[in-house]
């Protein structure tokens, strides 16, 4: 998979070199291109933002910066390969396990990072012309930029990709999951038996398989109806009842 991230500040991406990614990307599972978008900037300051129409605090990225990014970006690929246009972005759709899944079985992504109040809206109306694209949310709160939340829709997608993890079934168990039904994990532990005066619970020593799944269970549903309800609200309008069976 290919997965292209267009930034004013390259080195915030550093992180890809290191750990799953960066082992991925070595083993040629990813190939992953950071691009400094001023680049396409011109004149002597290379400026990549101005004022908004309108009026308002701060300023925007500019559409011609943007449009040439995207353009040489979107064209450099095999044939007529076409990329999903992903932009982070406060004002985006939710990221959720099941858009990352989706991503994960793309050939080619290209994020556009953001920064100061945003991208000129034309940008993604003009790629919307030729490409999918789709604006992406980390949550209710606002970042400084677009940075951090490719470094997360990068790493939720990568680890999804074919060979990338080395045992695939660590993220059919992960909260969020669709084999987990929707619940948050159980709390897990290791070696050593004692630490601290704390004890591993004695059902996960005992090796009954069936009362360490009811126990992860209960586990789970503690855990969600504490600090998630609202995912315990879904499940019973999906699956009613039934779904605590
Ligand atoms: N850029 C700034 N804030 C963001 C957020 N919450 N999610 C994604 N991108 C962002």
């Amino acid at each position: 998979m290919r997965i292209d991230v267009v930034t004013i500040f390259p080195g915030y991406l550093a992180p890809l070199d290191e750990a799953l990614v960066g082992r991925a990307r070595r083993a040629g599972l990813l190939d992953v291109r950071v691009h400094d978008l001023r680049r396409w900037a011109s004149g002597v300051h290379k400026a990549v933002d101005d004022a908004p129409y309108g009026g308002g605090p701060g300023m925007l990225m500019t559409a011609p910066v943007w449009g040439a990014a995207l353009d040489e970006v979107t064209a450099s690929g095999d044939d007529d390969a076409v990329p999903r246009l992903l932009v982070p972005t406060p004002a985006g759709a939710p990221l959720t396990q099941r858009r990352a899944a989706g991503w994960a079985s793309e050939p080619w992504l290209v994020l556009a990072c953001g920064r100061y109040e945003g991208i000129d809206a034309r940008v993604l109306d003009d790629a919307r012309r030729r490409m999918p694209v789709e604006e992406v949310s980390l949550g209710d709160y606002v970042l400084a930029g677009g940075e951090v939340a490719a470094l997360v829709v990068v790493e939720a997608v990568s680890r999804l990709v074919p060979g990338v993890l080395g045992n695939p079934a660590s993220a059919e168990l992960d909260s969020f999951a669709e084999g987990t039904a929707g619940l948050l994990e159980a709390p897990a532990y290791t070696r050593p038996e004692r630490w601290r005066d704390l004890d591993v619970p004695e059902v996960l020593r005992g090796g009954n398989h069936a009362v360490v799944d009811r126990w992860r269970r209960d586990r789970s549903l503690e855990r969600t109806a504490a600090v998630r309800p609202d995912l315990l609200d879904a499940l019973v309008a999906r699956h009613g009842a039934a779904a605590f069976d």
